[in-house]
């Protein structure tokens, strides 16, 4: 028997990386699980991925979550083909990589608070009032957040700030919801082993290993298994919280070779 058996999952940004583990988590703990990538391409491209790797048991449908009609379709087609909703994970983002403060434009870190804030913010509250609201057994929200959100990260400043608004949106949408029984909980990862890291040299994946105390980053596993954690009764007393995973970088105030 699945944790997560007879349990409808929506997953953003399930069909890469972090979020493909997610995925394939929830479907072999025995969800049935509706998962998106931003465009058809990239969706169809995950869906294909995960079928490779042995999943079923779970339906891709392209969602941009920064468009709200990209998202009411979404909700549409969950009502259509199973009328209810368990579990929400917020996992997709926009990385906002590579752009010096100075060069950042203002339109750049809309386009960023485009997807993880609002983002987050509309599928959160379409997912409370459609179907939560409606069900005696209510539902369950995760975030992805980023330790960047407490020790900023370089050239990120919409990234970082994106990530601090989610850990504050979490515990203001967890407040309100509390009294209705609705739980909303983060999950801030450090470093994530993604395709991102196949392009770094052995000598970068070193350095930032020796930034971690724990001299690993995160697997996507890892972090599946912490939102899968956050979703499940285990934490069914648990709602604002946000769990850090980064290996110990957070518990740091130095890297280990400044100290020696
Ligand atoms: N990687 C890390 O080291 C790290 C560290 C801390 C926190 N995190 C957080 O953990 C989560 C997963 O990280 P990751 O590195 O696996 O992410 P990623 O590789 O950047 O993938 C982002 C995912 O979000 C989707 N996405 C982007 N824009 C979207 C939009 N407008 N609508 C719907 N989906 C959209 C992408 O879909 P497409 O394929 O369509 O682009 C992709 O599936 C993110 O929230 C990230 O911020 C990651």
């Amino acid at each position: 028997m699945g944790r997560f058996d007879g349990k409808v999952v929506l997953i953003t940004g399930g069909n890469r990386n972090t979020g493909l583990f997610i995925t394939d988590k929830f479907v072999r703990e025995g969800a049935r699980v509706f998962m998106c990538g931003s465009t058809p391409e990239s969706t169809a491209k995950g869906e294909a991925m995960l079928r490779g790797m042995g999943v079923t048991g779970f339906r891709a449908i392209p969602c941009d979550v920064s468009d709200i009609r990209q998202v009411t379709n979404l909700f549409d087609v969950i009502e259509r083909e199973v009328g209810c909703l368990d579990i929400l994970v917020n996992n997709a983002a926009h990385q906002g990589i590579g752009k010096p403060f100075v060069e950042m434009s203002p339109d750049y870190v809309k386009e960023v608070f485009s997807v993880n804030v609002v983002g987050g913010f509309q599928v959160t509250q379409m997912a409370v009032n459609r179907f939560f609201l409606k069900q005696a057994n209510r539902g369950v929200v995760v975030f992805l957040s980023s330790n960047t959100a407490q020790r900023a990260i370089r050239n990120r400043t919409a990234y970082c700030a994106s990530k601090g608004a989610i850990n504050s949106m979490v515990r203001a949408i967890a407040l309100d919801m509390a009294p209705l029984g609705i739980r909303v909980n983060a999950c801030a990862p450090g470093y994530i082993y993604t395709e991102r890291w196949d392009k770094l040299s052995e000598d970068v994946k070193a350095r930032r290993r020796l930034n971690c105390p724990l001299r690993q980053e995160a697997t996507g596993r890892d972090i599946a298994n912490v939102v899968a954690f956050l979703a499940s009764a285990d934490s069914s007393n648990m709602t604002g919280e946000i769990i850090t995973c980064d290996a110990g970088c957070s518990c740091q105030h130095m890297p280990e070779d400044v100290d020696y």
